[in-house]
């Protein structure tokens, strides 16, 4: 168990990346990861794009909103993983949304995000989750279908250095017990 809390605790974002290839059994040891994810009604919403190309991440980096962190690591990696969520499936039955929050893509997609981002860290590979970006834009550029969106690119390779951690809130400020 203590591995375990090590890679949820020594997971960090990842902005500048080695020039080195991914191997294809590792990438899919990631794709495995948000395969097993949870998901609402095991609805299984995600739609994963794996680039490659250096045109398409070119072109998928002008996509990030001014002074996104991330704007360099999209270029730089090897692979940028994009996840995409299919619209009315999670939270749905019958066509009609089940609870107040209407659609749960998002949710289960982070989720998802979440399981990739570990792996990864578990085979000594680096992530951050770009979320500050022109979806729309993104969507037509990598020819997402409708009913369909672009949710996170996840720009994936091996560290150039290490990053240390931001701070955390403290369990006491942020757990409620019996009422909130
Ligand atoms: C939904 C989501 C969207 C994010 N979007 C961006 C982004 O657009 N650019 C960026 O540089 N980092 C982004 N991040 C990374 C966060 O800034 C980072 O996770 C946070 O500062 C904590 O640092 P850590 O991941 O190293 O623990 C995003 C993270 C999440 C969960």
């Amino acid at each position: 168990m203590s591995d375990f809390m090590e890679i949820i605790k020594g997971r960090r974002s990842i902005r500048r990346y080695q020039d080195r290839e991914i191997p294809e059994e590792d990438l899919n040891q990631v794709l495995e990861a948000i395969r097993w994810s949870p998901s609402w009604g095991n609805t299984q919403c995600w739609e994963v794009i794996v680039i490659k190309d250096s045109v398409i991440k070119q072109n998928l980096q002008e996509t990030l909103s001014a002074g996104n962190a991330a704007t360099k690591a999209i270029g730089e990696a090897p692979v940028v993983i994009t996840l995409c969520g299919k619209l009315e499936s999670a939270g749905y039955k019958k066509g009609q949304a089940t609870t107040k929050f209407g659609d749960w893509f998002m949710f289960d997609l982070g989720i998802a995000t979440q399981n990739l981002c570990l792996a990864a860290y578990n085979l000594n590979l680096g992530t951050v989750i770009v979320g500050l970006f022109d979806h729309d834009k993104a969507k037509d550029i990598l020819k997402v279908p409708e009913g369909y969106e672009v949710v996170a690119l996840v720009p994936l390779g091996y560290p150039t250095q290490e990053v240390s951690a931001p701070s955390r809130r403290e369990i006491a400020e942020f757990v409620h017990y019996d009422t909130f």
